[in-house]
């Protein structure tokens, strides 16, 4: 009989340290948490394991997502790379550069930074697709699916695909051929534009 009590009690000690260890984790997690001694400041980058970890959890995060996305097999039709270009110019080059251009303010204090795209991307269309839609979490890249259709979305990702080959005179002359944004957002769905209650009063 005395065996089968010390088997209980063994196995008694084993859940007791377990929780014990779980409970010591949690207490340090909130130490680090509430004592501020993580650094959020943009100009000191994430230490090494925090960065692994972010990085990581990203990239995942946007494969996982974008396997099911069916790729519109037009990505290479010269409309879309206008339309696209004229897009880039106004909603990303502040951010991300764009050829013949010199790093802007905002690029600089940004961090993570975000990267130069006319040098290519290791993202497949669908992923490229998925993070200009969606944005990515407090990195400073914005969701540009609450206010862009789907279809204005994939004109952009065409032009990123043919960004890397574009000289600085390319890349302006296709600008230059764009709509303005004023025009392309007049024939965005109603419910994108009406969703958006922070435009106060002027008229779209
Ligand atoms: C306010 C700054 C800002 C603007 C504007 C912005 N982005 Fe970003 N973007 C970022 C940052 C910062 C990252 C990096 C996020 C990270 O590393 O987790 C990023 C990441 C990305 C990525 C992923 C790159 C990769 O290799 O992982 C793509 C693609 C992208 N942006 C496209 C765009 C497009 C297209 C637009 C315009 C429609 C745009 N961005 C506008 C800041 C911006």
């Amino acid at each position: 009989m005395s065996h089968s009590v010390s088997k209980v009690s063994k196995a008694r000690f084993i859940v007791l340290g377990a929780a014990g260890a779980l409970l010591a984790a949690i207490a340090a997690i909130a130490v680090v948490v509430y004592s501020g001694l993580y650094n959020v400041a943009a100009d000191i980058p994430h230490t090494k394991p925090v960065f692994w970890l972010i990085e990581t959890m990203r990239e995942r995060s946007v494969a996982v997502r974008a396997t099911d996305l069916a790729v519109p097999g037009d990505l290479d039709n010269a409309d879309r790379i206008v339309s696209g270009a004229g897009q880039y110019a106004d909603m990303c080059a502040g951010c991300h550069l764009a050829p013949g251009m010199k790093r802007t303010e905002m690029s600089r204090g940004l961090y993570p930074r975000a990267p130069e795209l006319r040098r290519g991307s290791d993202l497949s269309p669908a992923e490229e697709f998925w993070v200009v839609k969606h944005g990515i979490k407090a990195t400073g890249m914005p969701a540009w699916g609450v206010t862009h259709s789907d279809e204005m979305l994939w004109d952009v990702v065409a032009f990123l695909r043919k960004l890397p080959e574009l000289s600085p005179e390319q890349y302006q002359a296709l600008v230059k051929e764009a709509p303005t944004h004023d025009e392309i957002m007049q024939d965005q769905p109603k419910q994108k534009m009406e969703a958006d209650d922070g435009h106060g009063g002027h008229a779209h």
